[in-house]
């Protein structure tokens, strides 16, 4: 292992050991953890909050309970990181102690903590034109709308559904790159966020239904809670409907019912499985450089108000990403 400078013991770090609301985190002195293999120890400067952050912490729905149905397989959440490389474990080539990386540190999580370990293979070296905090927006969020906005043709009018949160904010953005007509659909709390970040129409989910209007040609789902045969009529004929997230029992009736049912009326129905990793999230941070993207960052939190942060995503008043930052 390569150190960049002997760390003092404990650290502090947000844990919880049972599912539940904001109120069963608590930060606490740990020790400082220690890279394997292929591992790679990060003094965390930013860490933005995903959804998945919100689904594990409650264990909802249930396939956020995979790896630990009782209680949570990981102790310290946050897994959208970016920091300093403080050590190296054995086998890592591509970073030396001082680098600046960002990363999905999906498997490991841990990034609401002062230092983590990611396996070397989550991270890229982070672009030095972006903040900490504006590269920590990017990397779950930002693979999920690259590869949910992919194919998008000019002309072709699009639904992103959820679209006022993280990936929702990128993808309406991509979407308008594209040549899209873009119609969003979140809280009435988000509309103006969502017309501010590009979308062209807009739609509060709790009023009105977006399957009943005129049909898209593509719906992004991040959040499916309807029927096959709403998401179905939502389509023209030739169109195509992917959820990456959502409960269960929809996401479960896409992958059967809906499979069917868009086969033979002439459309396409079906989950989006999104690839993680520096190649599926790096062509989106050199957009940001460019500025052709725009990072929407709501509001940044201290580690000891992890609580409030969590609460601010899973209470639906985000408009965009909310980072946590250790100092
Ligand atoms: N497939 C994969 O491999 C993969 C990997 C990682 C993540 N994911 C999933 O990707 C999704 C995107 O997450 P994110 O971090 O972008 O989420 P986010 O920032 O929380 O945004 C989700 C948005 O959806 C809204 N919403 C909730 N229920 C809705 C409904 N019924 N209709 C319309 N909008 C609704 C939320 O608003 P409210 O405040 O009103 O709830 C929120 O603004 C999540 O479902 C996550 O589980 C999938």
């Amino acid at each position: 292992m390569v150190a960049r400078r002997r760390q003092a013991l404990p650290v502090r770090a947000a844990v919880y050991d049972r599912y539940g609301g904001p109120d069963v985190l608590r930060v606490e002195d740990v020790p400082v953890p220690v890279p394997g293999a292929a591992q790679v120890l990060v003094r965390v400067a930013a860490t933005s909050i995903n959804l998945s952050d919100w689904e594990c912490l409650t264990g909802s729905p249930m396939y956020s309970r995979i790896g630990g149905l009782r209680a949570p397989a990981t102790a310290t959440l946050g897994s959208d990181i970016a920091g300093t490389v403080e050590s190296i474990g054995d086998g890592v080539t591509q970073f030396r102690p001082g680098d600046e990386v960002y990363g999905d540190n999906l498997a490991l999580k841990g990034g609401f903590a002062e230092y983590t370990v990611a396996a070397g293979s989550a991270l890229a070296h982070k672009p030095a034109e972006l903040t900490f905090a504006e590269a920590s927006t990017i990397p779950q969020a930002g693979a999920i709308a690259l590869q949910g906005t992919r194919g998008i043709a000019a002309g072709q009018r699009v639904a992103i559904n959820g679209a006022g949160g993280g990936s929702g904010a990128f993808a309406i953005q991509l979407a308008k790159r594209l040549g899209a007509h873009v119609t969003a659909v979140d809280n009435a709390h988000k509309l103006d966020f969502m017309r501010a970040v590009g979308a062209d129409d807009v739609v509060d989910y709790r009023r009105d239904d977006f399957t009943r209007g005129e049909p898209f040609d593509r719906v992004l789902d991040l959040v499916a809670h309807r029927s096959v045969f709403a998401y179905r009529r939502a389509l023209r004929p030739g169109g195509r409907y992917r959820c990456v997230g959502g409960s269960v029992r929809s996401l479960l009736r896409v992958l059967t019912i809906g499979w069917v049912a868009g086969r033979v009326t002439g459309r396409s129905l079906g989950m989006l499985v999104v690839k993680e990793g520096p190649e599926h999230f790096s062509p989106l941070g050199d957009l940001c450089v460019a500025g052709e993207v725009a990072t929407s960052i709501d509001r940044t939190f201290p580690l000891a108000d992890v609580a409030q942060a969590l609460a601010r995503v899973g209470e639906g008043r985000a408009l965009g990403k909310v980072v946590v930052t250790p100092d």
